[in-house]
């Protein structure tokens, strides 16, 4: 273990060790480095622990001198690397620092900007208008049943409205809802009157042309309480009109006919392509008005067969056509541009 002259002291040779770890430990690049040093000059099979191993077995006098020497030495030693370890573990943490910056100045991955679909800015500020009035806002499914999509609706099986809706009929007596009005039913065998709610959704029908989409939506709305009358009706429309087209769209109320109410109306307005010039215009084809919604009165039928008393109540109820009421509100000449999800057409709202 002693490769040392023999002539050298053992305190000498100490101090021999104690400058050449120091001098290891200043030239040292790294903790990895200074970790094997440690090992190599302080650890357990080292020299100095060696030597201090076998300083019990000297003379008296020698014991002394060799083990205070080799204690300095040894904390010497350790005070040199735990500067070091401090210094390049520093620079170390630097290094990672840098190599692992992240310029937060530079742009990022930008994300395709979204937007509303022109028929769910529609249905937004109709449903806002109703809320606004205190109407719920109520949901339901597309796949329906035949009974609440047309029997409650006074639409019994055999009649020809089931067909003139160019209804997709389903197994089991199901059917995809041709229009929203169900969802009167459904609410009012859910709930005692007063009723104000606002039901939008999709809807379905074999239809396909510039003002006609298999897929469409509707908002149905119902009302029910004592004393409501056409007047209430036509009042609540002309205010919604009001609300999403504004003052130069023109508008009318002309009777109709529904299954479920009585009277019915239809509401159209003015043809914002040609204003009802021109005969050979796509969009109104030449009439001049688009319809934008069937309304009436609620059947008293329709009352009874939910269980609510239509000597006491009466109500008023409505479906719009939320696409076609954007196709007016932004001037877009066919329906079918809706849904074809070419986001150059849907960028531009
Ligand atoms: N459901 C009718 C349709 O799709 C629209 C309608 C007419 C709804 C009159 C109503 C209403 O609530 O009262 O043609």
């Amino acid at each position: 273990m002693c490769y040392h002259s023999p002539l050298m002291s053992a305190a000498e040779r100490i101090k021999q060790l104690e400058h050449e770890a120091i001098s290891a430990i200043d030239s040292a690049l790294s903790t990895a480095v200074l970790e094997d040093l440690r090992v190599k000059y302080l650890g357990r099979s080292s020299e100095l622990t060696g030597i201090k191993k076998s300083v019990g077995s000297l003379p008296t006098e020698e014991r002394k001198e060799v083990g205070g020497t080799a204690n300095r030495s040894s904390r010497a030693i350790e005070e040199a690397l735990r500067g070091r370890v401090e210094q390049l573990a520093a620079k170390e943490r630097e290094a990672k620092l840098e190599a692992e910056a992240v310029d937060i100045t530079l742009p990022g991955t930008p994300y395709p900007r979204g937007h509303l679909h022109p028929t769910q800015r529609i249905i937004d500020e109709v449903v806002d208008f109703f809320v606004g009035l205190g109407y719920r806002v109520a949901e339901g499914p597309e796949v329906e049943t035949d009974y609440y999509n047309f029997t409650a609706l006074g639409i019994p099986p055999g009649h020809p409205a089931r067909t003139m809706q160019d209804t997709f009929f389903l197994d089991d007596g199901l059917v995809l809802r041709t229009q929203t009005s169900p969802m009167q039913i459904r609410t009012m065998l859910s709930q005692e009157p007063p009723v104000y709610v606002v039901c939008p959704g999709k809807t379905y029908r074999r239809d396909s042309d510039p003002t006609h989409s298999p897929m469409f939506h509707q908002i149905e709305g119902l009302a029910v309480d004592k004393g409501l009358t056409l007047g209430h009706l036509k009042g609540t429309l002309a205010a919604m009109a009001r609300h999403v087209f504004g003052e130069s769209v023109k508008i009318r109320l002309r009777p109709s006919y529904f299954q479920f109410t009585e009277p019915s109306v239809e509401l159209d307005v003015s043809c914002f392509v040609c204003g009802g010039s021109d005969p050979a215009c796509k969009v109104c084809k030449g009439a001049g008005w688009l319809e934008m919604l069937g309304a009436g009165m609620v059947d008293p039928g329709v009352l009874e067969e939910v269980g609510y008393d239509p000597e006491e109540y009466t109500g008023f109820a409505f479906g719009m056509g939320p696409d076609r009421m954007a196709m007016v509100k932004y001037g877009i000449p066919d329906l079918r541009l809706f849904f074809e999800g070419d986001l150059r057409f849907l960028q531009q709202f």
